[in-house]
């Protein structure tokens, strides 16, 4: 399975052979009458390529394009030195603009890509992308494969070789704290020591907060979990040479609203409920003083419907949000901290919770917090949560809130955690 855009992606790539020059001028060789006189193979090396490709005409014969003009300093012609026919390499001095007819053959990937066997005035896609689906199996684990996936598989191997080359790479005190990082994480056996614990720790340091009535005290006692935000830094659209903060709605556990309210995906929810679940087990077997979690099936199932009923209420202000396809910036409102406090969001004092989440170096260069300019993002879905999280029950409120914190942190845990692993769904919505 490989989209449209993907497929497109090979053919920006092509090399072209140029076959006749109609606007060639006296002084310059037909490339053609060079490669005729190349027996073997051969490679062609332009140096410093500009291409124009005004139109581009696919069909049986092979793809064609018109009128295209390649500007190089300079075009080398290098026959296979091993081949029994030599032809020493040719240069074909071309600083000047070459306009013609060009026909593109001798790309090994887009010839394995396409099916010539196929009329592409009947199926362009297949005609594109057949060979390739048969070049690309798709993992086992896997539900789709695509240009992007291959690349990404390359560099995650090309990352994972790096990090198991400690001796070969590691040279700084960069490459030492990365180094240490990366084994650190591989450590199962301190992490099946550790267990829950982080997360239990976390909980009992909030218990203990007396201090912590307010939304604000708990968002900056449990930074960088968030609740119905995420903070992140951007380049101002304005004048991208400066940066700013900007806070946007979070994102769904399972990305897709769809899952949440559309009936054909209730297999989803029973799945991510059966994870829920598990999860709790672990918990309520490390938690030894039941200090947190009760062994009841009441308060594990009260948890659940906490946690999708939050869920489901922010799918349905995602659905119900205009999302300004054609403009994504549409929805979106640049606001000093103050009209942030005072016109969009009240439930949260954001100049006390910058005051704590900033560096002094970023408090110190800011100055008056009130004052500073935070960009927006989809200013009516924020609205809207706003509303949810006035009206939600405590006892909801308070759930998702753990869930917030013990779902930030679940995939760091021991093994029974990672063995328990919610496998994403099979069906991709969007598609
Ligand atoms: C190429 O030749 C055609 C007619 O022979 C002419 O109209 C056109 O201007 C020429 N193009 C260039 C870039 O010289
Ligand atoms: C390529 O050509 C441009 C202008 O024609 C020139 O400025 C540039 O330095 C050249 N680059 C190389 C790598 O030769
Ligand atoms: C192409 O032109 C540039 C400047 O116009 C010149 O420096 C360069 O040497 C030329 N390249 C060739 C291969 O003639
Ligand atoms: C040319 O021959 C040498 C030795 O026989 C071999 O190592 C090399 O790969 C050959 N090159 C090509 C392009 O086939
Ligand atoms: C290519 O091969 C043909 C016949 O096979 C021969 O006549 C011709 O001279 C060869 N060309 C070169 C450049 O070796
Ligand atoms: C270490 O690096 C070498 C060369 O870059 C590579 O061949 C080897 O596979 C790497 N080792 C591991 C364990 O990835
Ligand atoms: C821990 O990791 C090692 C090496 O990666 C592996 O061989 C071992 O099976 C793992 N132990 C457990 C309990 O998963
Ligand atoms: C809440 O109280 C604890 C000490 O009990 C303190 O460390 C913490 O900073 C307080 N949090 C806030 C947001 O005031
Ligand atoms: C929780 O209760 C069930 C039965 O009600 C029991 O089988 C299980 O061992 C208990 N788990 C813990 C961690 O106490
Ligand atoms: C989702 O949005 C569609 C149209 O945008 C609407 O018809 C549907 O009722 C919405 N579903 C829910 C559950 O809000
Ligand atoms: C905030 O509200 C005030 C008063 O309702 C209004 O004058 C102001 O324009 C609003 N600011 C923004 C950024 O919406
Ligand atoms: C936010 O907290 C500060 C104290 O840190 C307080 O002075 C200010 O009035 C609060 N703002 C709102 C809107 O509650």
């Amino acid at each position: 399975m490989i989209s449209w855009r993907t497929s497109f992606l090979v053919i920006p790539t092509i090399c072209i052979f140029a076959i006749s020059g109609r606007n060639t001028t006296k002084n310059t060789i037909s490339l053609q009458s060079v490669l005729d006189q190349i027996n073997g193979s051969y490679q062609i090396r332009a140096h410093n390529v500009t291409m124009f490709i005004p139109d581009l005409v696919i069909s049986r014969s092979g793809i064609e394009i018109s009128d295209a003009s390649v500007k190089a300093d300079a075009m080398e012609v290098i026959q296979d030195s091993n081949s029994s026919q030599f032809m020493p390499a040719y240069t074909i001095v071309s600083n000047e603009t070459r306009t013609g007819k060009y026909l593109l053959h001798d790309y090994p990937e887009l010839t394995s890509s396409i099916n010539p066997k196929l009329d592409p005035c009947e199926n362009f896609y297949n005609f594109v992308c057949k060979g390739w689906e048969q070049h690309h199996e798709i993992k086992e684990d896997e539900t789709s494969v695509n240009q992007f996936t291959v690349i990404n598989d390359k560099i995650e191997n090309q990352i994972g070789s790096i990090l198991k080359n400690r001796t070969k790479y590691d040279t700084n005190r960069l490459t030492t704290l990365l180094y240490d990082m990366y084994e650190s994480c591989m450590n199962n056996v301190s992490r099946d020591e550790a267990g829950s614990g982080i997360i239990l720790d976390i909980l009992s340091k909030i218990k203990q907060s007396k201090n912590l009535t307010l939304l604000t005290d708990w968002l900056i006692e449990v930074y960088p979990v968030s609740l119905f935000y995420t903070i992140s830094v951007v380049p101002d659209i304005r004048d991208p040479k400066r940066n700013m903060i900007s806070l946007q709605p979070t994102s769904l556990y399972l990305g897709s609203e769809k899952y949440y309210i559309e009936q054909r995906f209730e297999h989803s929810m029973e799945a991510l409920k059966v994870y829920l679940r598990k999860v709790l087990k672990f918990f309520i077997e490390d938690d030894v003083g039941k200090k947190f979690f009760a062994n009841s099936t009441a308060e594990i199932e009260r948890r659940i419907e906490s946690f999708v009923k939050v869920e489901t209420a922010v799918a349905e202000i995602q659905n119900n949000t205009d999302k300004h396809y054609d403009n994504v910036y549409a929805g979106d409102k640049i606001v000093t901290v103050h009209e942030l406090q005072n016109n969009i969001s009240k439930t949260i004092n954001w100049s006390r919770y910058f005051a704590h989440i900033f560096p002094e170096e970023v408090l110190a260069a800011v100055g008056d917090l009130s004052k500073m300019e935070v960009h927006v993002s989809i200013i009516e879905a924020i609205e809207k949560l706003e509303a949810l999280s006035r009206n939600l029950p405590g006892q909801v409120f308070a759930d998702f809130l753990q869930w917030r914190i013990i779902l930030n942190y679940v995939g760091f845990l021991d093994d029974r955690f990672i063995d328990a692993r919610f496998v994403r769904l099979i069906s991709d919505p969007e598609s």
